[in-house]
C-alpha cells in the first residue's frame, strides 16, 4: 500500500513573515491522526526558515530545484549536498516552468535527478504534455520521453516520486478530470513495471495541475494517483488543510 504525499511547491512566492503565517496555520491545523506525508517546498532562500520552523512536526520540506553541478565556480546555483545539509528530504526536477522558462531537457532533468540521489535526497520528477501535444496526440510519447531518460540513469527506482502535472492544467484552474489523470498515471507506472515491477508497486505519482479542495478528494481516489504537487491551493492554509483532509 503507497502513502499518499501531498506536496506544496510555493514556486516563487513567500516572505519571512508570509511563511511563519502559513506554516503555523499549517502546523496547528494538521490532524492528529495524520495519515499521509506532508511536504512544503519554499523558495531556496527560505528553505533553513522552514526546516526551522517545522522542526518536531510532521511537516517535510523540499527545495524546488537543484544544480546539474557538484560544487564549484557555478554563481547562483544551489547544489544537492547544500539541499542535503540544511535537511531537505525531497527536491523537484524538472518541473513545467523550468523546461519551459530555463529550456531544462530530458538530459540535465536526469543528470539533477542523480545528483539528489547521490545525497540522499529524494527527486520529484515532473512530466507532463502541453494542449498541443495533447491535441496532437503525444502524451503518451511525451511524459515516456520525459521519465524514461531519468530512468534511465537510477538504479533503485524505488527512490524516485513522480509528479505528473499536465502543463495546460497548471495554474489555469483546468484540471484534469480524474479519470484522463488516472490513464497517464497507469501509463507512467507501467513504464517503470517495465524495468522493475516490484518497484512499480512502490513508487508514489503525484498529481498536479489546479488541485484544490473541490477536486482533491476525487483524483486522490484514483487508483494510481499517490498523492498531489499543489501550487496556488498551497499557498493557502485553509486550502492546503482540506486538501491533507481529503487524502
Ligand atoms: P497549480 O496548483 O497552481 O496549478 O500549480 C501546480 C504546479 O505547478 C505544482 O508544481
Amino acid at each position: 500500500m503507497r502513502r499518499t504525499l501531498i506536496a506544496g511547491n510555493w514556486k516563487m512566492n513567500g516572505s519571512f513573515a508570509a511563511n511563519r503565517s502559513l506554516l503555523s496555520e499549517i502546523k496547528a491545523g494538521l490532524p492528529a491522526n495524520l495519515l499521509c506525508d506532508v511536504l512544503v517546498c519554499p523558495p531556496a532562500p527560505y528553505l533553513v526558515q522552514a526546516v526551522e520552523l517545522l522542526s518536531g512536526s510532521a511537516v517535510m520540506v523540499g527545495a524546488q530545484d537543484v544544480s546539474v553541478h557538484t560544487q564549484g565556480a557555478f554563481t547562483g546555483e544551489v547544489s544537492a549536498a547544500m539541499l542535503q545539509d540544511v535537511a531537505c528530504k525531497y527536491a523537484i526536477v524538472g518541473h513545467s516552468e523550468r523546461r519551459a522558462y530555463h529550456a531544462e531537457s530530458n538530459e540535465l532533468v536526469a543528470q539533477k535527478t542523480q545528483q539528489l540521489l547521490t545525497v540522499g535526497v529524494r527527486p520529484v520528477v515532473c512530466v507532463g504534455e502541453t494542449l498541443e501535444q495533447r491535441e496532437g496526440g503525444q502524451t503518451n510519447e511525451v511524459v515516456a520521453a520525459q521519465l524514461n531518460a531519468v530512468l534511465d540513469v537510477v538504479d533503485n527506482l524505488s527512490d524516485l516520486v513522480i509528479a505528473y502535472e499536465p502543463v495546460w492544467a497548471i495554474g489555469t484552474g483546468k484540471t484534469a478530470t480524474p479519470e484522463m489523470a488516472q490513464e497517464v498515471h497507469h501509463f507512467l507506472r507501467r513504464q517503470v513495471a517495465v524495468r522493475d515491477a516490484g518497484a512499480a508497486e512502490k513508487v508514489q505519482i503525484l498529481y498536479g495541475g489546479s488541485m484544490k479542495p473541490e477536486n482533491a478528494r476525487e483524483l486522490l481516489a484514483m487508483p494510481d494517483i499517490d498523492g498531489g504537487l499543489i501550487g496556488g491551493a498551497a499557498l493557502k492554509s485553509r486550502d492546503f488543510l482540506a486538501i491533507i483532509a481529503a487524502s
